[in-house]
């Protein structure tokens, strides 16, 4: 009985130990910081900055929503700025707390982490050359289209057919090879989109979305006690309208005049 019983503690020991840390409210406060986690290539969410209210070189709606949330918590904020598609495995790894980078919900993702509510709806469009004769996703067939690594932009166009894919790390660096005639079209989310063919005369915008989509925060799986703050915070933020106005200030400050 008493073996048995030394077994089922040193058991019970090797499960507790080998189980993903989560990094709960009270582990966040302890620690004195927010870690969010973000790829800084998709204005308005999260671009490079130098701007005084930048944190760790990057400004957006979304780090808006990260220095809420951390004043909230009543810790320091810090941004951590990486590839796209290693973000949910970052996350689940327990190297930051939240991953905000204006992230699409879908199936795959939400099988490896937590959304939160709902906090843009968001629409994937095309973009071609002034000059193209590309007018619909039908007129893709044999084309070159460039997407960011590991985006919804990046699923919608693997699944077409007879298409080349040009894939990027960054989205901006995607609508460039448009522009620099790299690539034939690109296929990515509608703000950043509107803003980089504003800002570069010879871009044209298609005008009908390919598909809609719903962008929201990631916490990791189970971390119930973050999740909550999150959307209690993200239901304030669009109460008040302050949501919408970092959505329409950082908009307006990207585009060149
Ligand atoms: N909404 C798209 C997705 O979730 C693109 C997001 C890109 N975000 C970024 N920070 N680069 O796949």
């Amino acid at each position: 009985m008493k073996k048995f019983m030394m077994i089922l503690i040193v058991l019970l020991v090797l499960v507790g130990c080998g189980k993903q840390e989560v990094n709960t409210v009270e582990a966040i406060q302890k620690r004195g910081e927010l870690i969010l986690l973000t790829e800084a290539t998709f204005p308005p969410f999260e671009y490079a900055s130098n701007d005084p209210s930048s944190v760790d070189g990057v400004n957006g709606v979304d780090i808006e929503f990260g220095k809420a949330l951390a004043d909230k918590l009543g810790v320091t904020l810090k941004v951590v700025d990486m590839d796209f598609d290693s973000l949910t495995v970052a996350l689940q790894a327990g190297k930051g707390d939240i991953v905000a980078a204006g992230m699409t919900v879908n199936p795959e993702r939400s099988n490896v982490v937590d959304f939160s509510n709902v906090y843009f709806d968001n629409g994937l469009y095309i973009i071609v050359n002034e000059d193209s004769e590309i007018e619909s996703v039908e007129d893709l067939t044999n084309k070159k289209i460039a997407v960011q690594q590991g985006t919804t932009g990046n699923d919608f166009v693997d699944k077409l057919e007879d298409v080349e894919v040009l894939s990027f790390k960054g989205m901006v660096e995607a609508g460039l090879a448009v522009l620099n005639g790299n690539a034939d079209a690109s296929v990515m989310d509608v703000l950043t989109a509107q803003i980089l063919v504003h800002n570069n005369p010879g871009l044209k915008l298609l005008e009908n979305s390919v598909v809609s989509e719903e962008t929201a925060i990631a916490v990791q799986k189970g971390n119930e006690s973050l999740l909550n703050e999150v959307n209690l915070l993200l239901s304030e933020l669009e109460e008040s309208g302050q949501l919408q106005t970092w959505f329409d200030d950082h908009f307006d400050a990207l585009l060149d005049q």
